[in-house]
C-alpha cells in the first residue's frame, strides 16, 4: 500500500478504545485502558499521519514478551500493515535483549489467525512438546 509509514511509541486512549471496539473484543473501563496503556510497550503505525494499526507488548524485562492487541483498521487490511506491526514488534523485543539472551515471545491468536502468525515463526500449541495455551476471565462484582 502506498503512503508514508511511521511508528510512534504510544497509543492514544481514544484510538485504543476505538480499535478494540471495532474488533468486538469487549469494551473496558476507562481506568483499565489508562493502566494497560501506561504499563505496556505501545506502538501505533501511522500512514500519512493517520493511525492504521496498533500493537502492545507486555515485557518483563528479562525473558517474557507477550504480544497483544495487534489490530489493523478494517479499511486498511490486506495490504501488509499487519505484517509490518508484527515485524516491528519482534524487532522491538530484540532491541531490548542483551547478547546471548533467549527470550520467549508469545501470544494468544484470535480464532483463525494462527497462520497469520506462523509466517513470523510463532509455533501453534498444542504440539508434540507443548500443551495448549490457557486463559480465564476473572470478574469482580
Ligand atoms: C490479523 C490482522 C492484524 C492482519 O492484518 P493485515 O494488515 O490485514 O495483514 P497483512 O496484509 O499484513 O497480511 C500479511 C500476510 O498475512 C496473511 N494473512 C492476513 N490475515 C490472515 C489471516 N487471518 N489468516 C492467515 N493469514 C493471514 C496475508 O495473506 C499476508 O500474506 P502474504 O504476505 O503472503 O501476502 C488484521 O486482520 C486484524 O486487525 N484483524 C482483527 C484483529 C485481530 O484479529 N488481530 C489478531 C489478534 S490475535
Amino acid at each position: 500500500m502506498m503512503g508514508n509509514f511511521e511508528f510512534i511509541n504510544t497509543i492514544e486512549i481514544e484510538i485504543y478504545k476505538k480499535f478494540r471496539h471495532s474488533v468486538g473484543w469487549g469494551d473496558l473501563h476507562h481506568e483499565q485502558v489508562e493502566e494497560l496503556l501506561k504499563n505496556s510497550i505501545c506502538f501505533s503505525c501511522l500512514m500519512d499521519g493517520k493511525t492504521v494499526g496498533i500493537y502492545r507488548i507486555l515485557w518483563d524485562g528479562g525473558y517474557t514478551a507477550y504480544l497483544a492487541d495487534v489490530i489493523v483498521d478494517e479499511k486498511f487490511r490486506g495490504h501488509g500493515i499487519g505484517k509490518k506491526l508484527v515485524e516491528h514488534a519482534i524487532e522491538e523485543v530484540k532491541s531490548r535483549m542483551q547478547p546471548g539472551w533467549k527470550v520467549k515471545m508469545l501470544l494468544l491468536a484470535a480464532k483463525g489467525r494462527e497462520s497469520f502468525y506462523e509466517q513470523f515463526g510463532f509455533v501453534s500449541r498444542p504440539n508434540d512438546h507443548e500443551g495448549c495455551g490457557m486463559n480465564m476471565f476473572l470478574q469482580k462484582e
